[in-house]
């Protein structure tokens, strides 16, 4: 195939930072070390049942549970040691966390340590992989606090909770039918598919904007009874239809990988919601703050979309766990702020006389 000229993800990065002439290259290094990271994790994943890889960690149909009470799939530890691999050398990290791994993860003493964190979900959606249903990583960059850098010190959980506001960048990869990259330094949010005859990542789809309405909505519905008032009544109102308070048909869909849903709504809109809701009063919401909404969250903003808690912006939640779960809505902007507006005046609809719980709703109490 001829060399074709849309840009390499390289080619972006050195392009993006002669703009800023100050700048180092660190982060244009950690940034293809990543990349690297996703590029293994996609060969991995290609060869499915091929490379052995498929099933639960360690042993074929045993299971090991991670430190969220879930089951690992042997491909969540190779894709994390894979993360590993490829960013720990480098000299541009102070430390990094992960959904598969309990503490924080030391940079080696033979390597440099460096001023930014890596906090990432290795493989999302691995309870899709024995069905070879998309699956992909997700990957957030912080700065580390400046005494963090000073003193060299070992890097704590504390140093990693900071609001989705202070991301540096953002991104996911997602291996789907092609391997994409899709990434926000803060301006705006790009997408590059891996030429798998070049090993490279092009730049196929520059600055990706989220529509800002949609006729179509994910949720899973299976959980319908634990939900709050207001997410029961937006989708109420979808289900309801053109004869409901919308006007309008909606469509559904419900991959079960987050990753692959975000890829979905950034391409062509909709809204995705994993709310918070009743059914373990220990988990206030199913995602995780750090590696799941944050990242997934900033891409949102960046490309014109929203992300929420349903209750205040995802980006100005301020942590207190690294694995914390938090409930999470995102995607077209006038689908959020609707669900947003239901939450703050929820007891408009508790009236439990509403036609939309007890007559027409599909999912009433
Ligand atoms: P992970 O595979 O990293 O644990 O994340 C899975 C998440 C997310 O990708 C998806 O949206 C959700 O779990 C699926 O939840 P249900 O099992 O409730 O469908
Ligand atoms: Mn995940
Ligand atoms: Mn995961």
């Amino acid at each position: 195939m001829p060399l074709s000229r849309r840009s390499t993800l390289t080619q972006f990065l050195i392009e993006e930072r002669r703009r800023y002439p100050s700048a180092s290259g660190d982060f244009n290094a950690l940034i293809l070390d990543v990349a690297l990271a996703c590029k293994a994790i996609a060969r991995a994943v290609a060869f499915g049942e091929l490379g052995g890889m498929l099933g639960n960690h360690p042993a074929e149909g045993g299971s090991s549970v991670n430190v969220q009470g879930e089951t690992q799939k042997k491909l969540d530890v190779i894709s994390n040691d894979m993360f590993i691999r490829a960013n720990e050398w480098g000299g541009h990290l102070a430390g990094m966390a992960s959904e598969e791994m309990d503490d924080p993860y030391q940079i080696p003493g033979q390597y440099p340590r460096g001023k930014y964190l890596l906090v990432f979900d290795p493989l999302d959606g691995s309870s899709n992989i024995d069905v070879n249903v998309s699956v992909g990583s997700i990957f957030s960059i912080l700065r580390a606090p400046q005494e963090v850098i000073e003193s060299g010190r070992d890097i704590r959980a504390e140093d990693f909770f900071q609001p989705g506001a202070q991301q540096v960048a953002a991104g996911y990869a997602l291996y789907g039918p092609t391997t994409m990259l899709v990434l926000t330094v803060g301006k705006g949010v790009n997408g590059f598919t891996l030429d798998p005859s070049l090993g490279e990542f092009k730049l196929t789809h520059p600055q990706i904007q989220v529509p800002e309405d949609t006729q179509e909505f994910a949720i899973n519905s299976s959980n319908s009874r634990f939900w709050e008032a207001p997410v029961k009544r937006y989708v109420d109102e979808c289900l309801a239809g053109k004869t409901g308070p919308r006007s309008k048909d909606f469509n559904m869909r419900w991959i079960a990988s987050m990753v692959a849903e975000a890829h979905r709504i950034l391409m062509r809109g909709g809204v995705f919601m994993y709310p918070r809701d009743t059914k373990d009063p220990s988990k206030p919401g199913r995602l995780r703050l750090l590696y799941e909404a944050n990242p997934i969250g900033m891409v949102m903003e960046q490309a014109g979309g929203r992300a929420s808690t349903g209750r205040e912006p995802m980006l100005a939640v301020q942590p207190t766990a690294l694995h914390q779960r938090i409930g999470l809505v995102f995607g077209s902007k006038n689908e959020v702020e609707r669900i947003e507006r239901y939450h703050a005046e929820p007891q408009a609809y508790k009236d439990e006389a509403s036609p939309l719980f007890n007559e027409r709703s599909l999912f009433r109490d």
